[in-house]
């Protein structure tokens, strides 16, 4: 392989997986990163136009190793996006601060990190577009959610600095704000523990229904694309309407 790829964080799941399936859909070249490797190979293994980038987001070495697996390969980065991360649902007295520095560390260290590396490389300069992933969590009062919407919060703070660092260089730095969106991290944990009265109750104030990976991929490869090549530094509600109720 070689010329410009894509860097897709959390691509062994949910939106990160959706948007690497959309990109290799259409041949381009993607890094797929995540920690499970057995799960990268058994998805991307056989793909010619993928290279699995087994690597702990949170470990202080991830930038490091993921800049490794770009340059072993590829000359450039087209498009990064950045879809890993968790949620641990805590009250305020609750949380640990292991917890906390997790969450800093995967939803906002390591994009603040990763920016500065394409921010170093000359050869991001031509068009390249980076996509960060947000939450209707840092906006709205959610109970028990506070430190991961601190992170998330954090991730929209860096937005515009970074895009105004790197439009100069012609790569452009944009975020989605997500609400629900029905994925392995939303089932594991708020689903996983309300009843389908409770489901069904948050999901009526979603008038267009819960999200899918795939709606939000659409919305993220927008951003990727020459069809954004005007926008940076914004951050998108992507809610089925959930603002509205
Ligand atoms: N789903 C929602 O309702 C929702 C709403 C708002 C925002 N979001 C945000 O959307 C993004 C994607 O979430 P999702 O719903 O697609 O979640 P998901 O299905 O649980 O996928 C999370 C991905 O992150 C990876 N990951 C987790 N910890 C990692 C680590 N330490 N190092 C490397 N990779 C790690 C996981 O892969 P491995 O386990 O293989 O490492 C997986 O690929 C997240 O930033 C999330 O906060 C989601």
């Amino acid at each position: 392989m070689n010329g410009a790829c894509y860097v897709i964080t959390g691509a062994t799941s949910g939106i990160g997986a959706a948007v690497a399936a959309r990109l290799l859909s259409r041949g381009e070249s993607v890094v797929a990163v995540a920690r499970r490797k057995d799960v990268l190979e058994s998805l991307y293994g056989q793909n010619p136009c993928a290279l699995c980038a087994a690597v702990d987001l949170e470990a202080p070495d991830a930038t490091a190793r993921v800049a490794a697996a770009v340059k072993g390969r590829f000359d450039a980065v087209r498009g990064f996006v950045h879809a890993a991360g968790f949620v641990v649902p805590a009250p305020l007295g609750l949380v640990q601060d292991d917890t906390a520095h997790r969450l800093f560390s995967i939803h906002a260290l390591f994009p603040l990190q990763f920016l500065g590396w394409m921010a170093k490389r000359p050869n991001h300069a031509d068009g390249a577009s980076a996509v960060l992933v947000s939450s209707l969590a840092a906006h709205e009062g959610d109970c028990g959610n506070a430190a991961y919407a601190a992170a998330k919060g954090a991730v929209e703070g860096m937005l515009k600095p970074a895009a105004a660092e790197l439009a100069p260089r012609g790569v452009r730095v944009n975020a989605v704000v997500l609400g629900v969106v029905d994925t392995p991290m939303a089932r594991d944990t708020w689903m996983s523990r309300s009843t389908q009265e409770q489901i069904d109750a948050r999901r009526a104030r979603y008038p267009l229904g819960f999200g899918t990976p795939e709606k939000v991929a659409g919305v993220i490869d927008f951003f990727l694309g020459d069809d954004s090549a005007w926008i940076t530094g914004q951050c998108l509600v992507a809610d089925g309407g959930h603002q509205l109720t």
